[in-house]
């Protein structure tokens, strides 16, 4: 897949909700209910973090669950990418960019939603076709204002800052001409997916769902 089909792709994925819940899962148990209950609460991409040692079998897992797109969070190595499709996954997201992993993402066909923190990273990727990328850490690198910053010498690249964004800030970003959705841990809190709350989750998926973009 060339860069810029990814992108075609990732702009796509990104339009479809003003938030994209990352997932840091332990269990694959609760791969699917948790899944279910970000979909019914109109949060239908969700990143899967390959933190875990079950990341690759909630993937699986959520894979089948009607209405999700699930993609992989935290591709460092082409290896990464490798497991990451053969497990199902429909799109890969990195913290950083680096050519093994554009090569690796561009050789097996998943769209890359790759990260950059910078002016010059963002114009490298911009170099190479990608127009759609993660803004990592978007808080700690100086949040809506620095991805704003950005925007006006850089205004062909779109962002999914990702990185401290919460329900309070995630309109800061989201009301920016070069921000199509935000990406949080937020709408899948650690206790409620322990605890089995998935109303609750639905709950906070359809609030993060409205969020006016
Ligand atoms: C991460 O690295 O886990 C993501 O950027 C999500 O960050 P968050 O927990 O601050 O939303």
């Amino acid at each position: 897949m060339t860069p810029e089909n990814a992108s075609i792709k990732s702009r796509a994925l990104c339009l479809m909700a003003p938030v994209i819940p990352v997932l840091v899962v332990n269990d694959a148990a609760h791969a699917v209910p948790l899944a279910r209950a970000l979909v019914a609460g109109g949060l239908p991409v969700l990143e899967v973090t390959l933190r875990t040692a079950a990341a690759l079998d909630v993937i699986r897992e959520m894979a089948t669950v009607a209405g999700g797109i699930v993609g992989a969070g935290t591709l460092l190595t082409p290896k990464d990418v490798e497991d990451a499709k053969a497990a199902g996954a429909l799109f890969g997201v990195s913290p950083g960019a680096t050519d093994l992993i554009l090569d690796a993402c561009e050789a097996n066909d998943l769209p890359l939603l790759p990260g950059v923190a910078t002016a010059s990273e963002a114009m490298r990727l911009l170099e190479r076709g990608y127009t759609v990328q993660k803004f990592f850490p978007a808080e700690a690198n100086g949040g809506a204002p620095a991805l704003k910053a950005i925007g006006s010498p850089i205004p062909q690249v779109s962002f999914c800052p990702t990185g401290g964004v919460t329900l309070t800030n995630a309109n800061d970003y989201l009301s920016l001409s070069n921000t199509l959705c935000v990406g949080g841990s937020w709408v899948a809190p650690k206790d409620k997916v322990l605890s089995g709350d998935w109303d609750g989750i639905t709950a906070l998926a359809a609030q993060a769902s409205q969020l006016p973009r």
